[in-house]
């Protein structure tokens, strides 16, 4: 962090993600504290990657590469400005496929030399973090579900740089279990739309499932007990009739629901409010897309008289919007960075949680890895 510079207001910035398999830009203005997005451009390899089953990180480096520039142009045409009337560049610089990270990292460096404008190297996850802030007034603190191809915990969220793990997954990301089990059930990639979808017309209750951890103290998840579960349950079937994929799909989904309302509700006690005081929880990242889970923690809070929180499908899965809100909020804090910022392929929202217990993987490691 370079440090500070005079704040101003509103920010305009163009923000850039490529930490994974999406080249995207986007403009946000910031002002008074409430986001506008003007553009926001996603540019999906999906099918460069489907052939694999997952991401290849140098199939994804070099897709990036091709298309950013036009990418960026999109944004700023639809946004209906030039570089001219930006406050600031933001980009992705970690966690992230490191070839990826670096396309992008290098462009908003690039941008920001030629245009003089001060840059923002992103956390990726407090991009998520802050994702519904893009549309709704979300005032800090706030419980985080982060659930994505790559992550699963469970963040106090009290601020820029100042959020507190409460709780993380101890093997696979709850993404990647949605991913592997696709694969299992035959769906393709990515799964985790092909598994909700299939599973709207299966029943939930055929198969009985593991829900690991649930009930036990703490905030951790654990998904790969469930994972291995499918498989065993798929092969002990044999051929797979539509109705059965339907069903260990929706069996499945009704786990990890079970698991994340158990999760979250433990999290919820853990942040500690005051008596009278009303809690807010917000579910981000790619798997916060799913409608039946989001239904689930939707109940979760109405039951706990909690306020419930999440992004529009838009913003769920990886996206330039977000990354530009968190460069627009670190701006408007008169926080930048400089022109040697490093692509970090980690890079923890709690640094003290993460060097404390190693153990936990925050890193990518599925599908999306
Ligand atoms: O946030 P994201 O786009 O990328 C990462 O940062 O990881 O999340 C992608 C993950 C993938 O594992 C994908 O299968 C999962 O989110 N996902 C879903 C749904 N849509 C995307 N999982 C369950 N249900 C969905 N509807
Ligand atoms: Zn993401």
């Amino acid at each position: 962090m370079s440090g500070q510079m005079p704040p101003s207001d509103p920010q305009i910035v163009l923000g850039l993600e490529t930490s994974c398999d999406e080249t995207a830009a986007a403009v946000v203005v910031l002002q008074d504290g409430r986001a506008r997005v003007l553009s926001s451009i996603i540019a999906s390899q999906i099918e460069a990657h489907a052939p694999y089953g997952g991401v290849v990180p140098e199939i994804a480096a070099r897709a990036h590469v091709e298309v950013i520039d036009r990418i960026i142009l999109q944004a700023l045409a639809e946004a209906g400005i030039g570089f001219d009337d930006l406050t600031g560049v933001a980009a992705t610089a970690g966690p992230g496929l490191i070839g990826g990270v670096m396309v992008g990292l290098l462009t908003g460096k690039a941008i920001s030399l030629a245009r003089d404008l001060p840059l923002v190297a992103v956390n990726h996850l407090e991009g998520h973090a802050l994702s519904p802030r893009l549309e709704a007034d979300v005032p800090f603190p706030y419980l985080l579900l982060l659930v994505s191809g790559g992550h699963c915990q469970l963040l106090r969220v009290a601020g820029l740089d100042a959020c507190e793990r409460l709780g993380s997954t101890i093997d696979d990301a709850v993404g990647e279990a949605f991913d592997k089990t696709a694969k299992v059930l035959g769906l393709g990639y990515p799964g985790g739309p092909a598994v909700e979808r299939s599973a709207r017309a299966g029943d939930p209750k055929r198969f009985d499932l593991p829900r690991p951890l649930k009930g036990r103290l703490g905030c951790d998840f654990s998904f790969a007990g469930l994972k291995t579960a499918v498989a065993r349950e798929a092969a002990a079937l044999g051929t797979l009739s539509e109705q059965d994929i339907a069903d260990l799909g929706a069996s499945f989904q009704a786990a990890v629901g079970d698991v994340l309302v158990d999760r979250t509700g433990h999290a919820m006690d853990k942040m500690g409010l005051e008596a009278g005081e009303a809690g807010r929880f917000v579910v981000a990242g790619g798997v916060a897309a799913n409608l039946a889970l989001r239904s689930r923690l939707q109940a979760l809070c109405d039951q706990q008289g909690w306020t419930y929180f999440a992004p529009a499908l838009a913003y769920c899965g990886d996206n330039a919007a977000m990354i530009a809100l968190a460069g627009a909020e670190r701006l408007a804090l008169g926080l930048t960075d400089d022109l040697d910022a490093q692509a970090r392929p980690r890079w923890p929202l709690d640094a003290e949680a993460a060097r404390a217990a190693p153990m936990y993987k925050t890193g990518r490691k599925g599908a999306k890895a």
